[in-house]
């Protein structure tokens, strides 16, 4: 009688056990099904819930995505945003290498208390991207959408392996290093607090953040040479000053 109660016991268990995994196998099916959505020069994949908005941009393409509650907003055109107005204190960035495109990441320090986002610098066809959310809790479902962006052009093979944060915007590009560490005080094409950029000599920008010889006393007051030694010498690397130097001289 007991091995009778038992089986009839683990029989009802086993019968259980079934319909529930197959109830979650669909329920779970159902909820996370992705859709791939189309914007004609990109796509990216997003959750079933979450579905496509699309505004008329004056000088581009702006749009996003919604589900009712949270929303990522894009903007693809040569005016992106590139976070370089984002609180250092409050943000962390990272860049990474989503299939092939360098990208720009930035997330709150204090999770869903700020700027969700990714930057493109070159994102198609000379056009620069981003897509934007704010104060956003669920940071892996966001993570996964920045994932799933793909350009015409992109190579799928080519993602980078981790992502790492950290509190300084880790630029890849002259323009984003101009507007990251000098843009406060120097402007393109006119002199502002310092000198016009497009003005300045290459041999210049190695001799006032890479040199570190022949300081005159007149070199270390203000903003003069020991200054920006001080500042940028040991944050830049030759090659970003490289890229900072390509950037004045472009156009
Ligand atoms: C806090 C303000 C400030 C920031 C930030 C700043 N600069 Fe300057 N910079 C100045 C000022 C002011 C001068 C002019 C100083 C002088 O002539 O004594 C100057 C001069 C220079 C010069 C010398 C130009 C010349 O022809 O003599 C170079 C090169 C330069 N800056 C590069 C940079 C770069 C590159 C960055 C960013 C990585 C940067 N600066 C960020 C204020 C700044």
């Amino acid at each position: 009688m007991k091995t009778d109660k038992t089986l009839i016991f683990f029989s009802i268990i086993l019968v259980l056990m079934v319909s529930l995994i197959y109830l979650f196998a669909n329920g779970f099916g159902i909820k996370s099904a992705n859709e791939k959505i189309d914007f004609g020069a990109f796509e990216m994949t997003i959750p079933h819930d979450w579905k496509k908005v699309e505004f008329k941009g004056i000088d581009g393409y702006v749009g996003g995505i919604t589900n009712g509650i949270d929303s990522l907003t894009f903007d693809y055109s040569w005016y992106s945003y590139d976070f370089n107005y984002e609180n250092g204190e409050t943000q962390l960035f990272a860049t990474d290498t989503i299939n092939g495109k360098i990208a720009l990441l930035t997330k709150p320090k204090k999770v869903g208390n700020g700027t969700i986002g990714i930057y493109i610098e070159k994102a198609y066809k000379k056009n620069r991207f981003n897509l934007i959310g704010y104060n956003i809790d669920n940071e892996n479902l966001i993570f996964n959408i920045f994932k799933s962006i793909k350009f015409k052009d992109s190579d799928t093979s080519l993602n980078s392996r981790k992502i790492e944060f950290s509190n300084k915007i880790k630029p890849y590009s002259g323009r984003s290093l101009f507007y990251a560490n000098c843009a406060s005080c120097h402007h393109r094409n006119k002199s502002m607090i310092g000198p016009a950029f497009s003005g300045i000599n290459e041999l210049e920008f190695k001799k006032w953040i890479l040199d570190s010889t022949g300081l005159t006393k007149k070199d270390t007051a203000g903003f003069g040479i020991s200054y920006h030694r001080k500042t940028f010498g040991k944050l830049l690397t030759e090659k970003e000053i490289e890229k900072l130097i390509e950037y004045s001289k472009a156009e």
